[in-house]
């Protein structure tokens, strides 16, 4: 897409904007009433929102490694960290112990401890504590994580994907976000997006910036 073109539509979809409406067919359409009350198509609706990467924030909302935020997602408590490697990691906000929530809010911690029993996880969602040990006989030994979702990294932003099995966290990040943003937005600098300002920009209006399309995600303004 050239300069030109990217004005124009930037143009368009700031006057529909104004104008509260949006781009209209020439003739009334219809919609078959199944698209609304079809099982088999909720069911694919669900799988693929479960599976497709999610922007869940700005990368500067974690500034530094051993910082931590908690988001909610499709109604689903995520805990996200910033390691010691400084790798993104995403985790159901979830105690193994009895399902507490781990963590609110955001900060910087080495560790989180569960507020119910103390149960600690450290930033890669490794089980690290557990105080009162004599009083968990039953509590299997052994090494034993948080639930691990697939995470990254991308043009300044964070995505998860809700489905542990859907892809790697390395997949996700091959996404390959980053290129068409940049194409389809020559005056858009990424390191823009990961200013500490940035922060500032309610993630709903990045939204509306952001559309996602079939594959990959480009970005309109
Ligand atoms: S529920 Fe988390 S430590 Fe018990």
């Amino acid at each position: 897409m050239d300069r030109d073109q990217l004005i124009d539509l930037t143009r368009r979809a700031l006057k529909l904007a104004r104008d509260k409406t949006t781009d209209l067919t020439p003739a009334e359409h219809t919609v078959a009433a199944d698209t609304y009350t079809s099982a088999q198509r909720h069911a694919e609706d669900k799988s693929m929102l479960l599976t497709s990467p999610q922007l869940v924030g700005y990368s500067s909302e974690l500034p530094r490694p051993g910082t931590y935020g908690t988001k909610t997602v499709m109604g689903r408590s995520i805990l996200l960290t910033r390691s010691a490697d400084n790798t993104v990691r995403a985790f159901d906000n979830v105690c193994l112990h009895r399902q507490s929530r781990i963590a609110d809010g955001c900060g910087a911690a080495r560790r989180l401890a569960c507020p119910y029993h103390a149960w600690t996880y450290d930033l890669d969602g490794n089980l690290v504590g557990v105080p009162g040990k004599e009083g968990f006989p039953e509590t299997r030994s052994g090494p034993a994580k948080l639930t691990e979702l697939p995470a990254a990294e991308c043009a300044g932003f964070l995505w998860i994907s809700l489905d542990r099995d859907a892809k790697s966290p390395s997949a996700v990040r091959n996404t390959n976000c980053e290129s068409p943003i940049r194409s389809r937005s020559p005056c858009l600098r990424m390191r823009d997006l990961t200013g500490k300002s940035f922060t500032n920009v309610p993630l709903r209006l990045s939204r509306s910036v952001i559309k996602k399309s079939s594959s990959c995600f480009s970005i309109l303004v």
